[in-house]
């Protein structure tokens, strides 16, 4: 079972940026126990953070005959990017959209997602323990699906 985690956008500053909104663990945190947990369930997770669009696009783009399922913050481009919906649709697997903070509660206009539509569940508001969440949602799709 191959996982692809990905984070957006300044998420690559977690631990220092806005710790009262997203948390004291850095993204390296993150991580790492995401990976000690995937490797404790026999599931192969490859991470990636990008600030950039594109890149974003083209690692979901190159992973087309490796994932199985896609679990993602798209950060910012949650909130602006086609680009990124139309990667994950061209790769056709499943994806669990992440946020640490709940958004709903915010700004409005992070309200708006382009990817929610796209994706077999949203996980939010509950810090890093979120992707514990998604995690095991994940592998629970991807066993239920063979
Ligand atoms: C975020 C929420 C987004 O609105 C914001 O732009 C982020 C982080 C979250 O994890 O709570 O960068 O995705």
């Amino acid at each position: 079972m191959n996982i692809l985690l990905i984070h957006g956008p300044n998420l690559q500053l977690l631990g220092r940026r806005q710790p009262e909104i997203y948390g004291s663990q850095t993204l390296e945190d993150i991580n790492s126990h995401l990976r000690e947990i995937a490797s404790q369930r026999s599931v192969d997770l490859k991470t990636f953070q990008d600030n950039s669009e594109g890149a974003i696009a083209s690692f979901i783009g190159d992973n087309i005959d490796w994932a199985d399922g896609v679990i993602i913050n798209p950060a910012a481009y949650t909130h602006t990017s086609v680009a990124i919906r139309d990667a994950l649709s061209a790769v056709n697997l499943p994806v669990i959209e992440i946020h640490l903070s709940n958004v709903h509660t915010r700004e409005s206009f992070r309200q708006h997602s382009y990817i929610s539509p796209i994706a077999v569940g949203v996980i939010c508001g509950f810090g890093a323990h979120g992707y514990d969440l998604a995690l095991d949602a994940m592998i629970q799709i991807l066993q239920t699906s063979d």
